[in-house]
């Protein structure tokens, strides 16, 4: 058994593995991802996979649990880094193009907050976390989080919600997608965010070490292709990837790990709310 990230675990078999849901309070977010998997099943099968859904059930203490396929294939986020050139564009171009078509979609949950509120609330959550500190960054950070004011705010659409490389597995050529997650807003902005901030700050490395290695070329050369060919607008993008970072801040092991994507996120927000364009992505390292 293999204690999850988000406090569920999962329980491995030979052929199938069983994903089990933190306790009770936590059967209605499984029960969202179950939903969308079986959605993006349906959905999106030309383009990607999903593990196939065998049953769910409920455990004697109360926990919704899945059985899905076992997908034996790596995490993009432990091959990336000795992928070559052309391996990593390929992969850059194909995660794009899968978000690109989320843009087109409707999401398959009622949404509880509009963008506004959404981006907002994951930007203060950063600020219970910094302000401690000190930190002029810190200061520097609330202030810009109050001016955001997203008015009009855009459209839901779909959403795996939760793109970080540590949910997408890839064989070197098909790429199957695991563990989403359900959104008070969704849009496909959010994913292309996550996808660039799980390269850029070492996602892996924030959530289970101390460490702070600066970011590969490799993901560096990864998050441009990805900024490049997801179509979008830019500038909401740099917004939403300012959340992501900032977002992550309440799962760092050390403040020299929380003031880097603190810096990130001020470079960010900087560059949002003045409208100049995105700088190139390692300079914000
Ligand atoms: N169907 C599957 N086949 C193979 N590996 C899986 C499968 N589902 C999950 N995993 C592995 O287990 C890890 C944790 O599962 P995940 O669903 O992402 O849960 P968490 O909420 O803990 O992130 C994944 O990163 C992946 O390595
Ligand atoms: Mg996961």
């Amino acid at each position: 058994m293999t204690q999850g990230f988000s406090g569920g675990s999962i329980i491995w078999h030979k052929s199938h593995v069983v994903k089990v849901a933190a306790g009770p309070e936590q059967n209605e977010k499984v029960a969202q991802e179950i939903v969308r998997i079986q959605y993006m099943a349906r959905k999106f099968k030309f383009l990607f996979e999903v593990p196939t859904i065998l049953r769910s059930y409920v455990n004697k203490r109360g926990a919704l649990c899945y059985e899905m396929g076992r997908v034996n294939v790596p995490r993009l986020e432990d091959i990336l880094p000795n992928m070559g050139y052309k391996d990593v564009m390929s992969v850059a171009a194909k995660l794009s193009d899968i978000i690109n078509q989320f843009s087109a979609n409707n999401s398959p949950n009622d949404q509880s907050e509009n963008e506004d509120t959404f981006i907002r609330r994951k930007l203060c959550r950063a600020c219970e976390y910094v302000n401690d500190y000190n930190w002029p960054k810190a200061d520097e950070y609330s202030k810009m989080v109050r001016l955001i004011n997203l008015k009009p705010t855009r459209e839901p659409t779909f959403s795996h919600g939760d793109m970080a490389m540590d949910n997408i597995l890839y064989d070197g050529t098909k790429i199957t997608l695991i563990d989403p997650l359900c959104q008070g807003f969704e849009n496909f902005h959010w994913d292309a965010a996550k996808l660039m901030q799980s390269a850029l700050c070492h996602w892996k490395e924030i959530r289970t070490t101390s460490a702070i290695t600066p970011a590969h070329h490799t993901q560096l050369y990864f998050a441009e292709a990805v900024l490049d060919k997801i179509e979008c607008c830019k500038r909401r993008l740099v917004l939403y990837l300012a959340t992501t970072l900032a977002r992550i801040i309440p799962y760092c092991h050390t403040s020299i790990q929380q003031f880097r994507l603190l810096s990130m996120a001020v470079t960010l927000l900087k560059q949002y709310l003045t409208g100049t364009p995105l700088k190139p992505i390692g300079l914000l390292m």
